[in-house]
This record gives C-alpha cells, sequence and structure tokens, in this order.
C-alpha cells in the first residue's frame, strides 16, 4: 500500500515545486541563511498565504522585534498582518530573551505554544528566531534538547513548524554546525550570493524528511508581492 502523505502547500511561487507539491504535514523546518537573505519574508508569506489561500492560521512567535515593526515592514508586500491579527487569522507572540528566561526555558515556551495552536487551531508556526536560544543557553547540547523539546511538543498538534536561523552562507561549504539539525524534519537555506559587483538571491532545500525534493540551488526575487522562486532555473556556485 502506498502511503499518500498530507501537505501543507506554501503559496510561495514556485517553492511546493522543490518539494512535490507541498511540505508534509506536521513536520518541522529549519529556515537558515544570512542576514538579510530574506528569511523573515519567506515565513511570514507563508502564514500571509495559508490564510488568504487555504484559510489556514498561523502563529508568529517574534523572539527579536515588536509586532510594530513587523507589521511596518510586511505592508512593503501590501500584508495586513494588522487586520489579520484582529481577525485572529495570525496570533502574534513577542518575546525577549529576559520574558523566556523568565518563562523558564523551552519546555514552557512550548507549553504556551502548543496551548495557543489548540486554542485558536493553528497550522502553520513561525518562530524567529532561534538564535535567542544561543543567549539561554551556552552549550549546544542544551540549545539542541530545548530545540528537541519545542519540536516534540508541538509535533503532537500536527501543525507545521518553521524555526529561523542566521547562519554564514558566504563559503560554498555552508556551516551548519550552529543548527540542531538532527532534530528537525527539514531544511531551507536561503542565499544572498555576490557574485563580481551583483548579489542574487537563491534558496535550496538542503533536506525535507517525507518526501522527494529539489536537490539544486534555484534563483528567487523579491518582487512587490513577496517572493518568487524559480524553480525551474538553476544556479551554480
Ligand atoms: N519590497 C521589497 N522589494 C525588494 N526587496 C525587498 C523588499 N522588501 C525587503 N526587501 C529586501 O529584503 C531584505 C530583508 O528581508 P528579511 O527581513 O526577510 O531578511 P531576514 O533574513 O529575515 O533578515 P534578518 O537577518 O535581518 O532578520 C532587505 O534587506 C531587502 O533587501
Ligand atoms: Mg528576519
Amino acid at each position: 500500500m502506498v502511503m499518500v502523505m498530507s501537505r501543507m502547500h506554501s503559496g510561495i511561487p514556485g517553492f511546493d515545486e522543490l518539494v512535490q507539491n507541498g511540505v508534509p504535514r506536521g513536520i518541522s523546518c529549519i529556515v537558515a541563511g544570512s542576514s538579510g537573505s530574506g528569511k523573515t519574508t519567506f515565513c511570514t508569506q507563508l502564514l500571509h498565504e495559508g490564510v488568504k489561500k487555504y484559510k489556514e492560521k498561523g502563529l508568529f512567535v517574534t523572539l527579536e522585534t515588536t509586532p510594530h515593526k513587523l507589521f511596518e515592514f510586511m505592508k512593503v508586500f501590501k500584508w495586513d498582518l494588522k487586520k489579520m491579527e484582529e481577525k485572529k487569522e495570525v496570533i502574534i507572540i513577542t518575546m525577549d530573551p529576559f520574558q523566556m528566561h523568565k518563562l523558564g526555558g523551552s519546555e514552557t515556551l512550548a507549553s504556551l505554544l502548543y496551548n495557543k495552536v489548540e486554542e485558536y487551531g493553528v497550522r502553520r508556526l513561525v518562530i524567529d528566531s532561534l538564535d535567542v536560544f544561543d543567549l539561554l543557553y551556552k552549550d549546544p547540547f542544551e540549545k539542541r534538547v530545548a530545540v528537541h523539546n519545542l519540536v516534540t511538543k508541538l509535533q503532537e498538534t500536527n501543525s507545521n513548524l518553521f524555526m529561523i536561523s542566521e547562519v554564514d552562507t558566504s563559503s560554498p561549504e555552508v556551516n551548519l554546525s550552529k543548527l540542531p539539525t538532527s532534530v528537525v524534519d527539514g531544511i531551507v537555506l536561503l542565499y544572498n550570493l555576490r557574485s563580481g559587483n551583483i548579489r542574487q538571491r537563491a534558496i535550496e532545500v538542503l533536506k525535507m524528511r517525507g518526501t522527494a525534493h529539489d536537490k539544486g540551488m534555484h534563483p528567487f526575487k523579491m518582487m512587490p508581492n513577496g517572493i518568487k522562486i524559480y524553480s525551474k532555473e538553476k544556479m551554480f556556485r
């Protein structure tokens, strides 16, 4: 018998083609890239399109910026997140490292998010970003345990989890050692590569458990209405 896996359609033009028409339901992914590579845009677009196209609710946890700033940034793409928040289509949670420390670490963050997901029927969850964990846990092992706690707790809800992290992608052999790669199901890398005096953006699906996926790097652009991936064009580096 062939198991047909249910898919979450990203709604990002060109992305679903890279992962056999959608991200497997209920899995956790890391979205990593250098500063300004488009991580927040990619994940916000997932939430926005989730509401607009698929009537799926989102949860955005920002550990780095204020909702006000996020609303302002995303207005550039004409995404009215404020309205979505008012209508409880996207739930936004802000927390700084100090508050998170007071909360008592990842286990309580996990239950807090779990409860929100259950309460509102959230299907797509974004954490922007995991990098504050570096402040909370000095030991990489502890950070891995913390992310593991989050991932396993939220897996029970069968929602899709996307966790942002900054990594240096300037050298061809991208160093992922600071990422808890083994505890997540998927890794998506975003690049902003320099060649000569221009920069080109590219995306790569490094791994995605539960599905076959494209193995190449593909160019993408920031359009007035968000990210557009050219899944049929290849990039080489
Ligand atoms: N409307 C737009 N058109 C073209 N490019 C844009 C537009 N809006 C933002 N950008 C580009 O997107 C970049 C920011 O993207 P984003 O905030 O998603 O990146 P990030 O990886 O989350 O960055 P950070 O590491 O700072 O969190 C900006 O530096 C800018 O170059
Ligand atoms: Mg960001």
